[in-house]
């Protein structure tokens, strides 16, 4: 939320909006850009601001003021409507209250992703603070003067209420229906019957979460998981040289993304959030652990804007601390026999194992590319490194894990996961590649390059041997591969990352990964329509569509 209110713009106002959907909305920002494939859009604000609005996959992309379709200006007046106090937020913006021109088909397509972009924008409490904040903070904007804000109105009067603030208080106490109940200050919808018959726990009643922010969800999974793993990591000597340094990975939190598919899959196959918290807490501890070792393997500096385990305290102690890690880890998965029996405990080590598994094969599959100097001729040799390395562990065991949480199984069932987040996850690793070459410093946290440093077989640089025809480039290229970490310059990675450029390679992987994306969404769809439509399954499907609208 910005403090910065002398140049807060409209236009940054709109980037802004835009960024909090991507992330805590994905799938109505993915519909919305579904409406808008191929137009360009010009936007004008009152404040002499412009930008460009296109789409590309599922990503809708801001830009500065260009050649457009669809031009929409918002004067006074459409400001006026859009911030009004006493509207419902559908009906903010009236087609008679903008001035659009362009084709008809395309200002209807725009109304279309416009309709489902403010009003799913006007549910989220984020950015219902962003649009506040511009409001306030820009009283000239508006044509007129604003009062200052009014204290907040009383629940149980809805003549009072601030457009603003409609989700919060949607309905008045006495008009809802049996269903609803209020938990914690948010309405709730009662258990309903999932997929074998039973109720489902509702799952906002532990997490309670308003409105269905995705990136709120997995603040609390990653919360709730986190504290978890905390418990678990034994408090006694030898604290200075094991136990301290086993806290210190966990410690630096990442997105939250595998607590969250394992919580959501157990709710989506009708569990308790609760049950599949120890799980989920066991599987950050094995990644945990690999990390360690993997760290050491790659020779990294730096995670998460943090010296590397073997940088700060020496390799001895760190491959140590890894497998600790991977042993607390194993602990926590039998733990589970005392709330969840015998049946899914040993469906959870099945589980595990297959996971582990598949990652030291990775593991071994890209620690011997770089060992001989070889790269890759296909991308399907890749897409299996990928999958075995990260694929199993970030995206798919965790949905098994989760199901398994909630009593499933059968492995029929469970491998219905396994094509949608195969997918999927090899999209995410494609796309936090690209970050590492592209992606902000200060976001970001690894060593920005540090791939190309360790010699890291992506999708972009399996490309850019592929297409390089020059053999005397080919020749530096290998030259530069072939280098130990240490060894290899800055320079050398910026002759890499040039040369890809150059290539085409970064757009060919963002290409890939969006189109892989949007196989795994169909397979989502297709392969677990066995799970009626629930808040946890709403929840898997917001990650799916998060992995193609997240800024790259
Ligand atoms: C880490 O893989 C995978 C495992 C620990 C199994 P990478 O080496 O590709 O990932 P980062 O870049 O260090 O996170
Ligand atoms: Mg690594
Ligand atoms: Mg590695």
């Amino acid at each position: 939320m910005t403090t910065d209110t002398a140049g807060y713009t409209g236009a940054r106002l709109l980037a802004d909006t835009i960024d909090a959907l991507a992330e805590r909305a994905p799938a109505v920002l993915a519909a919305a850009a579904e409406q808008m494939r191929g137009i360009r859009l010009g936007l004008r604000f009152n404040d002499g601001s412009a930008v460009s609005l296109t789409v590309r996959h599922s990503r809708l992309v801001i830009g500065p003021a260009a050649e457009s379709d669809v031009e929409v200006a918002f004067d006074d007046r459409a400001m006026n409507l859009l911030f009004d106090l006493q509207r419902h937020p559908s009906d903010q913006v009236l087609p008679d209250s903008l001035d659009v021109r362009g084709e008809s088909d395309r200002v209807l397509a725009v109304w279309r992703a416009f309709s489902l972009l403010s009003q799913r924008a006007a549910g989220l409490r984020f950015v219902q603070g962003l649009w506040r904040d511009y409001r306030h903070h820009r009283p000239q904007l508006w044509g007129h003067a604003i009062p200052a804000p009014a204290p907040e109105p009383d629940a149980s009067e809805p003549g009072g209420w601030h457009a603003l603030d409609y989700l919060e208080r949607r309905r008045p106490e006495a008009t809802r229906t049996d269903d609803e109940t209020r938990v914690g200050g948010t309405v709730t919808t009662r258990p309903r019957l999932l997929w074998d018959g039973r109720d489902s726990t509702p799952w906002w009643d532990e997490l309670p979460i308003a409105d269905a922010d995705l990136y709120d969800t997995m603040k609390a999974c990653r919360a709730r998981v986190a504290a978890e793993m905390t418990r678990l990591v034994p408090d006694r000597e030898p604290r200075a040289d094991l136990y301290s340094l086993v806290r210190e990975y966990p410690a630096r939190q990442g997105k939250g993304l595998r607590p969250t598919l394992t919580i959501a899959a157990c709710a989506a196959f009708g569990g308790r959030p609760r049950d599949a918290v120890r799980a989920a807490a066991a599987l950050e501890l094995f990644h945990n652990g690999f990390l360690v070792h993997d760290d050491i393997a790659d020779e990294s500096t730096h995670r998460r804007g943090l010296p590397t385990l073997h940088a700060r305290y020496g390799e001895g102690l760190a491959v140590n601390v890894g497998d600790a890690l991977n042993l607390l880890a194993i602990d926590a998965v039998l733990s589970n026999l005392e709330t969840l029996g015998l049946a899914r405990t040993l469906a959870l080590i099945r589980e595990t194992l297959h996971m582990c598994r598949e990652s030291v094969e990775g593991q071994a599959i890209e620690l011997g590319w770089i060992h001989r100097n070889a790269v890759p001729g296909t991308d399907d040799d890749y897409f299996l490194m990928s999958t075995k390395k990260t694929g199993w562990y970030t995206c798919i065991s965790p949905c098994r894990i989760g199901a398994v949480c909630a009593g499933v199984t059968d492995p029929r069932v469970l491998d219905r996961f396994d094509e949608a987040f195969r997918l999927i996850g090899i999209a995410f690793q494609i796309q936090d590649d690209l970050l590492n070459l592209v992606g902000d410093q200060a976001k970001y946290g690894k060593e920005l390059l540090g791939d190309l440093l360790e010699g890291k077989r992506t999708v972009m640089l399996i490309h850019l041997l592929r297409t390089v025809a020059d053999p005397a480039e080919r020749k530096q290229l290998t030259a530069i591969l072939g280098k130990r970490r240490p060894d290899k310059t800055r320079r050398d990675a910026d002759t890499l990352l040039a040369a890809m450029r150059a290539a085409g390679s970064i757009d060919y992987a963002v290409d890939l990964a969006d189109r892989l994306a949007a196989r795994g969404i169909d397979h989502f769809e297709r392969d677990l329509d066995i799970i009626p439509d629930n808040e946890g399954k709403a929840v898997l499907r917001q990650i799916a569509h998060y992995v193609t609208t997240r800024p790259l």
